[in-house]
C-alpha cells in the first residue's frame, strides 16, 4: 500500500526541535512493543540517557557515519517546520567506516508508531534507507530483527533475504533468563536497482 506518509532525511535546521520526539517513539517502542533490537535499552527506561543516545546518533549523521530518516505527514508549505507530534517512525543506517566495509550498511533502528502502523510507513522508511545509502554509494545492507516479529515480516516483504537465525540472542528484560532470538538479513540494493531496470529496458 502506497503510504499516506513521507519520508525526509533528517536535517538539523527543520528536525533538531523533534529529538526530544524521536526520543519518545523509540521510549515507547521499548515499553509496548519490548522490542530487543531498537538500540541498547531495556524497560525501565533510563531516559536521560535515551536522550543523550540520540544526541550521539544525530552527531553520527552530522559526520555522515550515520543516515536517520524521519516519516512525517507530507509536507505542505517548505518554509512550515514539522510539529513534535507530526513524528510517525524513524529509521537509521549506520554507515560501515573500514576500508574492507566501506561499501556496506546496516539498518539498525526501524520504528513506526503504533497509530501509523500497516499504512506502509515501514516500507517507506527501508526504501528511504535504500535510497540514501545508495547515493552514499552503499550496495549492500543488512538488517538484525527479532525473529516472528512485524519488523522480520516488513524487511521480508522489501527483499531482504534470510541469513539465519540465533536463537535467545538478546535479553528481554522480563527476567534474567527469558530471551529472544533474532533473525538476520541482507539485500544487495544497487544489484536489485540494476536487475530492475534491466527488466523496464527489455
Ligand atoms: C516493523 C514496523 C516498523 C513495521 O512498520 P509498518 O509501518 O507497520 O510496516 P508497513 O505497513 O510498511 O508493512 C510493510 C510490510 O511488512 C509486513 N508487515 C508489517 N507489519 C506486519 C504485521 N503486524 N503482520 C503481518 N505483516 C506485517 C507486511 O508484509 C507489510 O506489507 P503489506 O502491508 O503490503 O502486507 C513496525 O511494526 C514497528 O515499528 N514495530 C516495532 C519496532 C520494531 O520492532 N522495530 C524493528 C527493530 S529494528
Amino acid at each position: 500500500m502506497a503510504s499516506p506518509s513521507q519520508t525526509y532525511v533528517f536535517h538539523p535546521e527543520h528536525h533538531a526541535h523533534l529529538i526530544p520526539y524521536m526520543a519518545a517513539i523509540h521510549a515507547s517502542s521499548l515499553m509496548i512493543d519490548r522490542a530487543t533490537t531498537i538500540g541498547p535499552f531495556l524497560p525501565p527506561l533510563p531516559s536521560d540517557r535515551l536522550l543523550v543516545w540520540w544526541k550521539d546518533r544525530i552527531a553520527e549523521h552530522q559526520a555522515q557515519t550515520r543516515i536517520i530518516i524521519l516519516l512525517l505527514p507530507p509536507s505542505g508549505k517548505s518554509d512550515q517546520k514539522p510539529k513534535g507530534e507530526d513524528l510517525r517512525g524513524i529509521a537509521m543506517v549506520e554507515l560501515d567506516q573500514s576500508q574492507a566495509g566501506n561499501f556496506r550498511g546496516v539498518i539498525d533502528l526501524l520504528i513506526v508508531g503504533q497509530k501509523f502502523r500497516r499504512q506502509g510507513g515501514g516500507r517507506s522508511l527501508i526504501q528511504a534507507c535504500e535510497y540514501e545509502s545508495a547515493k552514499k554509494g552503499r550496495s549492500l545492507l543488512t538488517a538484525k530483527t527479532e525473529t516472528d516479529s512485524a519488523s522480520e515480516l516488513a524487511f521480508r516483504s522489501c527483499g531482504y533475504i534470510e541469513v539465519g537465525k540465533i536463537p535467545n540472542f538478546s535479553r528481554t528484560g522480563v527476567d534474567a533468563a527469558t530471551k529472544r532470538g533474532v533473525t538476520l538479513f541482507y539485500k544487495e540494493i544497487l544489484l536489485q536497482t540494476q536487475q530492475s531496470r534491466t527488466t523496464a529496458d527489455a
